[in-house]
């Protein structure tokens, strides 16, 4: 991506990798970075990533963080409604009260450790201190932001708390492999997450890293699509080593495709915030009909799932090959200052957008399914959590409420922390565990296996599991990836391990999950469209769809929260 957080490498940033941890998480973003400042007023914490620090979507983020700040205009009964409606029957309610109760406090402690959100000017009486901007499916301006670049100035100060806190150690450039389970090391007793394997980019060694608890940050898998807003790191990590260690996982149909990323071949999916729609900006034909109020009466506000839908329906209807985006009639000195960064970047390729409309196209954005956990993040491994992007909470249902992700994020690394904190107890000794083993592979031979199988996957992605789908198309998808999957489990199998080769590995397998999801569920509903089920199904109550893995870790989660179970999968 083009951007970057640029932070030193120097503080307490080690490269070499220590062999244990009391609390081991893997990723750094906003999930993973403020879980790691609220364990460190307690413990010590070790956090890797496999990029520099702060790289991940969190960096990207534009929009802001929905929150009830203007008690005037707004309740959080209006908050949770809109959450729930957004979600399509499919949202645990429970979660969403939680979440959306914590937002208050949650930018109380950003502010407080520094983050510039955008106020209020001139302040008004009554008003809140900041600027509510406000996004599709939101009755009320409620989403706090710092200008369109909210993910970097929330990442930039969580990132240099951390890197200066003498309790945390952070390591970079360390791929987390798969996690060790006491089961699958014959150990007697409950199975439990007992710690990692890291590949070190530098070295290209793996080493081992033993933890009491782990932590999963590592966000979401829209990299699977040829056509995505994420930034590389988004290649489904966790919810791969989650799965292969015997964890659930629900919901993977659910891919939110954001539907305004700029379209240039040059621009690698830059995102065009829908604050740009909720200013007033919108969406229009090549030859300037405007067409959202032909879909839904919300218009360019209504749900991503609807607009995402609405422009594929009119590219596919006209053979166009893009739409646009217009705020050019909105004065020239606001749009720049609400849209700094997408003025600039926008100009950079060519687009004056204060005097003419942007070219956007939806790409995938947002991966509302993950790893199953409960209202702490601990998933069904004991010893194990997930958090941000890459969890199942419930909060999202099928399909995700514009600007609640970074809320989410911050919410869990909160709550996983307070339940870490509170089972850490005194240090246990702690068994060795066993290298990895080397001893039967080679040198990879032909690297153009691993690019080739990288742009098929995605490239199947993106034309069969895409924004509509069909039985038909499922079904080709499932066959291909099935087909790539052997081969890329005999090259794992074989040959060294890399980076490429890595992540690879694990796209395959959530792009699985994610088909097996698609065929599962026989109705439409909120991001999953199909033509063969057009209609949603409201003879039965809604439900989840949950994957159950052969090596199932058995049920650490209490009986009776998130699990309401869909029937099973074909
Ligand atoms: P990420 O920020 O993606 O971080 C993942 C971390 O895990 C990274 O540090 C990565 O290096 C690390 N990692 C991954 N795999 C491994 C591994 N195997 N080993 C070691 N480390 C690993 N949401 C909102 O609420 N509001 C918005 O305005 C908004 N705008 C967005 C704009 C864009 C362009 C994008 C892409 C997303 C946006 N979202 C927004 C969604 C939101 O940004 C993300 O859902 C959220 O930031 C995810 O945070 P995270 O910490 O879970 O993961
Ligand atoms: C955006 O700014 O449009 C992204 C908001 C989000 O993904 O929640």
């Amino acid at each position: 991506m083009a951007d970057s957080l640029n932070l030193n490498k120097t503080g307490n940033t080690s490269d070499a990798s220590p062999d244990s941890a009391d609390v081991l998480i893997v990723g750094g973003g906003i999930a993973g970075l403020s879980l790691a400042l609220r364990l460190a007023e307690h413990t010590d914490v070790t956090l890797l990533a496999k990029d520099n620090l702060g790289e991940g979507s969190s960096l990207y983020a534009q929009g802001g963080i929905a929150a009830v700040l203007d008690l005037r205009e707004d309740n959080f009964e209006s908050h949770v409604d809109d959450t729930l409606r957004a979600g399509a029957g499919l949202c645990h309610v429970e979660t969403v009260r939680q979440v959306v109760s914590e937002g208050p406090a949650i930018i109380a402690w950003l502010a407080e450790l520094g983050v510039p959100f955008t106020e209020n000017a001139p302040p008004d009486e009554g008003a809140p201190a900041y600027h509510l901007t406000r996004e599709g499916g939101h009755s009320h301006r409620r989403v706090v932001h710092a200008a369109d670049a909210t993910g970097r100035a929330i990442t930039k100060t969580l990132a240099e708390r951390v890197r200066a806190h003498p309790r945390i150690r952070v390591q970079q450039d360390q791929i987390a492999i798969d996690l060790i389970t006491s089961h699958k090391l014959g150990w007697s007793g409950p199975n439990r997450c007992v710690g990692l394997y890291v590949y070190d980019k530098a070295s290209g060694t793996v080493s081992t890293l033993s933890a009491r608890f782990l932590v999963l940050a590592t966000g979401g898998a829209s990299k699977a699509y040829l056509y995505t807003s994420n930034p590389d790191t988004s290649t489904g990590d966790g919810i791969a080593m989650a799965w292969r260690a015997g964890c659930r996982v629900a919901n993977m149909e659910f891919v939110q495709f954001h539907p305004t990323c700029l379209y240039h071949p040059k621009a690698k999916s830059f995102l065009i915030s829908e604050a740009v729609r909720g200013e007033g900006g919108v969406l229009k034909l090549p030859d300037g009909t405007r067409f959202m109020p032909n879909h839904d009466p919300r218009a360019e506000l209504a749900p991503r799932d609807i607009v995402a839908r609405a422009i594929d329906y009119e590219m596919k209807r006209g053979g166009f090959d893009c739409v646009y985006l217009d705020i050019s009639h909105r004065p020239p000195a606001f749009v720049r200052e609400h849209f700094p960064n997408i003025y600039a970047r926008c100009l950079e390729f060519g687009y004056d957008i204060t005097r003419e409309p942007i070219p956007v196209v939806p790409a995938a954005h947002y991966t509302c399914g993950g790893v199953m956990t409960d209202l702490q993040g601990a998933t069904d491994l004991e010893g194990l959590y997930a958090i941000g992007e890459c969890a199942f909470t419930g909060l999202h249902g099928a399909n995700r409420l514009a600007s609640n992700s970074l809320l989410e994020c911050l919410v869990y690394g909160h709550a996983a922390a307070d339940d870490i904190l509170s089972k850490l107890g005194p240090q246990s000794p702690r068994l060795p565990l066993p290298p990895w083993d080397e001893s039967r592979v080679t040198d990879a031979d032909e690297q153009v296996v691993v690019s080739h199988n990288w742009d098929e996957l995605r490239r199947t992605m993106w034309d069969y599991v895409g924004i509509v789908r069909t039985n038909k198309r499922l079904a080709r998808a499932q066959h291909r990836i099935r087909l790539l999957r052997d081969e890329i489990r005999e090259y794992y199998t074989n040959f060294k391990v890399g980076n490429d080769l890595l992540e690879l590995r694990n796209l395959v397998m959530v792009a699985e999950l994610i088909v097996r999801c698609a065929l599962a569920r026989t109705e439409s509903r909120g991001l999953h469209y199909s033509r063969d089920y057009p209609h949603t199904d409201t003879q039965h109550a809604p439900q989840d769809t949950v994957l159950t893995p052969a090596n199932f870790a058995g049920a650490a989660l209490p009986p009776g929260r998130n699990t309401r179970v869909a029937g099973e999968p074909r």
